[in-house]
């Protein structure tokens, strides 16, 4: 049973989420790392004095203006199924109900939201739904193609572009896009991405304002990040709800929070934002469950007092144990520790991370996220010293037997994706017929559906997109973890008309 499963490793050393990271204790007035040993005797519904999520007229409604003032948020709404949802609700109020489809009239696409390619599958499916234009503001840079290949000087976006999941866009791109298509009012990037890497959200959010455009932010991997400020980070960690309209954290993932707790935080700090709480609110109440995990929401709470009250000292600690932690890996020789702006994010880059990855399960030591070149550890303050010294004697172990079988390994790869914005909408219209097919046989041929790896469920490649053979090179290798495909067969369209 998958209990069984579980509970076997449940000793196990995690490097994932969620970011409690099983760790439990007796609350009694007195806040830790962790999850309330007896949570579950406190499912229960909304009833008289529980409140209901979706009026909020009682303690939820405390508790979600306690959150709103600790992000300095208009509103932060509290989510229990997931930062997906977030993106659900605050792309869908958005939704135009004209039926205005794809227009290119000189002046760009009208009614549309601005995307960069490295979107979480969440966003596509917000705008599949919601029957929005998206602008992919495409900024993939190949740092290896480009002569940068030196793993001492390569930073984690740009192995990223190697690997074919799309670099963060640059602010030239983004206000590039905006003046191409003046009519789209709307922009939505993810800043941390999966690796740790920010956006500068300060000069974007800035940008935005000028042109008016309203800024979704996916901060999914940034809960935490407002008490990373006051330590020797860089300057782009920031609030990220700070620099948006609309800021979506996955509280789950970095806090300790039950899985599916996140916030969603809404201000309206400009004209062209006025009303946007309440639709919002409005889109959110399609898309919850009438039925939130009581649990959930009480560690979301208690998460915030967490880290009101212990958080700067928490993290304070934590910046010691990994800074120490990295500088003994640092002499290591087959394993480069990336840069990150997010020091609670260790992505180490070595040129087997799948046999990396294995080691590390044999010793029953867990990452989040392996890719063609980088293993993935997401760390939090529920991690000690003694935890961390474990997993730098299994990482020592590994590199020391690297050292006496070093094997060839993956070349660099990269998505070949146009450098300019992707207008993918309309291609519905004008595609004639479909059929299935093994990936290697679709080459050449336009995807129907967005293809992609999970994690981090970000597309290699887009709808509307002609296969190339380095599309069919990376897929091939993350069996098991491809999303967009039928049965094992990719759909593809018999021909385009244009
Ligand atoms: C960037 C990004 N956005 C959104 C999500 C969705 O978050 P959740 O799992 O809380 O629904 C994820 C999940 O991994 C993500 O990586």
């Amino acid at each position: 049973m998958l209990y069984d499963v579980i509970k076997k490793y449940r000793c196990a050393l995690r490097f994932h989420t969620p970011g409690a990271k099983g760790r439990v204790y007796k609350y009694d007035k007195t806040l830790e790392w962790g999850i309330p040993a007896d949570l579950l005797e406190l499912d229960i519904t909304e009833l008289e004095y529980s409140d209901n999520l979706l009026i909020r007229a009682g303690i939820l409604k405390v508790a979600s203006e306690n959150a709103a003032n600790y992000f300095g948020a208009d509103k932060c709404f509290f989510i229990t199924s997931g930062a997906t949802t977030a993106i659900l609700s605050a792309v869908y109020s958005f939704k135009r109900n004209d039926g205005v489809k794809a227009k290119n009239n000189g002046g760009g696409t009208t009614g549309g939201i601005f995307i960069s390619k490295n979107s979480h599958i969440s966003v596509y499916n917000a705008i599949e739904i919601t029957g929005l234009n998206s602008i992919i503001i495409d900024s993939c840079v190949d740092n290896y193609a480009n002569g940068v290949n030196n793993a001492d000087k390569v930073s984690a976006d740009s192995v990223c572009a190697s690997n074919g999941y799309s670099d963060l866009p640059t602010l030239e791109q983004i206000e590039s896009a905006f003046k191409r298509h003046k009519g789209v009012k709307v922009l939505l990037l993810t800043s941390p991405n999966y690796y740790g890497k920010v956006l500068d959200i300060k000069s974007i959010y800035a940008l935005c304002k000028k042109y008016s455009v309203t800024f979704i932010l996916d901060a999914a991997h940034g809960a935490h990040f407002k008490e990373l400020a006051g330590l020797k980070v860089s300057d782009l960690i920031k609030n990220p709800t700070q620099y948006s309209d609309i800021c979506i954290l996955s509280a789950h993932k970095t806090l300790p929070v039950l899985t599916g707790g996140a916030f969603l935080n809404v201000s309206e700090r400009a004209d062209y934002t006025k009303g946007l709480v309440n639709r919002v609110d409005a889109s959110l109440k399609k898309f919850h469950t009438t039925s939130p995990s009581y649990p959930c929401l009480i560690t979301l709470d208690l998460s915030i007092h967490y880290l009101q009250s212990k958080g700067a000292a928490a993290y304070a600690s934590l910046f010691q144990r990994v800074s120490a932690l990295k500088q003994r890996l640092d002499k290591l020789k087959h394993i480069k520790v990336l840069d990150t702006d997010d020091f609670t994010r260790l992505v180490l880059k070595t040129k087997c991370a799948k046999a990396l990855e294995s080691h590390l399960v044999a010793n029953r030591i867990y990452p989040e996220l392996t890719d063609l070149a980088r293993v993935v550890f997401i760390i939090t303050p529920a991690d000690t010293e003694s935890e961390l010294d474990t997993l730098y004697s299994v990482l020592e172990a590994f590199d020391i037997a690297r050292e006496n079988d070093v094997r060839e390994s993956v070349t660099s790869t990269t998505a070949s994706h146009d450098n300019t914005s992707v207008d993918n909408t309309g291609v519905d219209n004008i595609a004639v017929g479909k059929g299935d097919l093994d990936l290697i046989d679709a080459l050449g041929k336009t995807s129907v559906y967005n293809v992609g790896i999970y994690p981090p469920a970000t597309p290699v490649i887009l709808k509307g997109e002609v296969v190339t053979k380095k599309h069919i090179k990376i897929l091939s290798q993350f069996k098991g973890r491809i999303y967009g495909l039928q049965n094992g067969k990719i759909a593809v369209y018999d021909s385009i008309e244009h």
